[in-house]
């Protein structure tokens, strides 16, 4: 429930509702953008990076959370280890159980392939399941892929790698069909026809989605498909350190299993991490929509391994987290509700950034807006933030739009009595995506042999800033095309003798440099102590 104050800045927003309604906020400039994400973009603030001093990417800049964990020792110990009892013997094992992992274990047994999928907590526990918006692609009349590709490509900044762009771009209307022949059931008109709109940065409204748990509604068809076909899972068990053979190949992983605290050895002939992203790590002190899993476990085994990491300097602050209540600050409020013509509006009451500028603008517009302008609004706890006007959505497309459109969103808000169809909410960033991960090419293969990735841990195809919709593409078209390669190439994978000895490597480069005090993958956050 709003506090007296917070009604009374309401009023504010009110008053100038008709005007804006009439009011398209300009767009920005290329110039100005640029000077925007310079000024106030998280990712440029003084002291956020240090560069890593071991590994792959040695000399990088990374936010420092990321390197605490870069530079850090395996749980094991690589002299004393054996590797020599085998528990499980695959050809394809799946490192992740959220909608990446469990289309690639899919695609993998399809092509025939013995398939293991581990997975840190529950089946389906993972970002996927969180996603909101949609997933786009270009499959209407007025649009097309190469429209699609050049979208991505401004989105990030033309830093993307073309290749795996074009990949993304040309499969998503295959996937779309994949998904709705699995049984996903996407928000359509009377008609049948698809529903789509517009996310910040598309030029075409190609985002598909299942009303506001569109991540739901695929996970659930995956993990149905998965369970179906008798695909097996094992959960709780997360991977802490991958195995390679002699001559350098990937060659399985160890796993932990949290409930009986036991590793497990699995040799396969090659291995997929599917183990999302690091939003757990609550890069800059932010909040996160990630869920608890999202510890980047994924990108501490790859590099350890010898995989190159891209774009970690590039963090995506969602523009809307919930502000207020605190009860759920940080969480999602999908950037649908502005897809639908909310807009953001300061303590004045007016308009400061066109709502759907691509993600890194709006949210640095905000941060601005907040700190320099000191145009936001204060919360209890002293949080500030800025209005997201959604009644405007009920004038716009009808009284009840929001409840229909929306229902998830509606329903949290009204936990806390807050009616979003007549009431703005309160948003400011938070922290919501990896852009950047291990560097793939476009078949999902690292530079180490049999190992691919997909999804979030994987780099390079969003560039420095990811688009709406296209973190659920990516890990369908990546997820299937890394199951579907790994599953070729198991065929004709010969294994030598398994072994650790790139970590034992890397913990002395660990120990000349003086680092290695702390060990990683983490698997879960420590709040211990943090939270008062
Ligand atoms: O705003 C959202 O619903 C988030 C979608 C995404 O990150 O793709």
């Amino acid at each position: 429930m709003y506090t007296p104050e917070m009604l009374e800045a309401i009023k504010v927003v009110e008053k100038t509702r008709e005007r804006r309604l009439k009011e398209t906020f300009p767009r920005l400039k290329p110039e100005e953008k640029d000077q925007l994400l310079r000024s106030f973009h998280p990712d440029y603030m003084a002291g956020a990076m240090r560069p890593v001093k071991v590994g792959p990417n040695k000399g990088d800049r990374m936010p420092h959370e990321h390197v605490d964990l870069l530079e850090s020792r395996s749980m094991l110990d690589p002299d004393t280890f054996s590797l020599d009892k085998i528990d499980f013997d695959v050809d394809v094992l799946v490192i992740g159980g959220g909608g990446a992992g469990t289309s690639a274990a899919l695609l993998a047994q399809e092509a025939g392939a013995k398939v293991l999928l581990a997975t840190k907590l529950r089946h389906g526990d993972a970002n996927t399941m969180m996603a909101e918006g949609g997933i786009q692609a270009a499959d209407k009349e007025n649009d097309s892929p190469a429209i699609h590709y050049l979208d991505v490509m401004g989105g990030g900044g033309f830093h993307n790698i073309p290749e795996l762009v074009a990949a993304l771009v040309k499969d998503a209307p295959i996937c779309i069909q994949w998904l709705e022949s699995l049984g996903c059931m996407f928000s359509k008109f009377p008609d049948g026809t698809m529903n789509t709109i517009h996310g910040g940065g598309t030029s075409r409204k190609r985002m598909h989605f299942a009303h506001d748990y569109s991540g739901a509604e695929i996970m659930r068809t995956l993990r149905d498909e998965a369970r179906n076909r008798g695909i097996q899972v094992i959960e709780f068990s997360p991977a802490v350190e991958l195995i390679l053979d002699e001559s350098g190949q990937c060659a399985g992983a160890v796993l932990y299993n949290l409930e009986t605290e036991q590793y497990l050895v699995v040799r396969a002939k090659t291995v997929i991490i599917a183990t999302g992203g690091s939003g757990r790590l609550h890069i800059a002190g932010s909040p996160t929509t990630n869920h608890y899993g999202a510890t980047a476990d994924g990108l501490v085994m790859a590099y350890r391994a010898g995989a190159k990491l891209i774009f970690l300097d590039a963090t995506q602050f969602h523009p809307t987290g919930v502000a207020f209540p605190e009860q759920i600050v940080g969480q999602l409020v999908t950037e649908k509700v502005r897809g639908l013509g909310a807009q953001l509006v300061n303590a004045d009451g007016e308009q400061f950034i066109y709502p759907l500028e691509t993600r890194d603008a709006v949210s640095s517009a905000i941060i601005r807006e907040c700190r320099e302008r000191r145009k936001g609004i204060t919360t209890p706890s002293g949080m500030t933030g800025v209005w997201l006007d959604s009644p405007m959505i009920e004038i716009i497309h009808g009284k009840g739009t929001i409840e229909k459109e929306l229902p998830a969103m509606f329903r949290q808000y009204k936990r806390f009595d807050i009616n979003m169809a007549e009431q703005p909410i309160l948003i400011y960033p938070t922290l919501h995506y990896q852009n950047g991960g291990i560097l793939i090419n476009d078949r999902a293969e690292t530079a180490i042999p049999n190992l691919y990735v997909a999804g979030e841990a994987s780099g390079g195809v969003h560039g420095r800033n990811r688009l709406m919709g296209n973190s659920l593409l990516d890990i369908i078209v990546f997820g299937r095309r890394a199951g579907k390669n790994a599953a070729e190439r198991a065929k004709s994978v010969q294994l030598g003798k398994l072994s650790l000895a790139h970590v034992k490597r890397f913990h002395e480069e660990l120990q000349k440099e003086g680092l290695g005090q702390n060990v990683a993958p983490i698997l879960l956050p420590d709040y211990r102590g943090k939270v008062s």
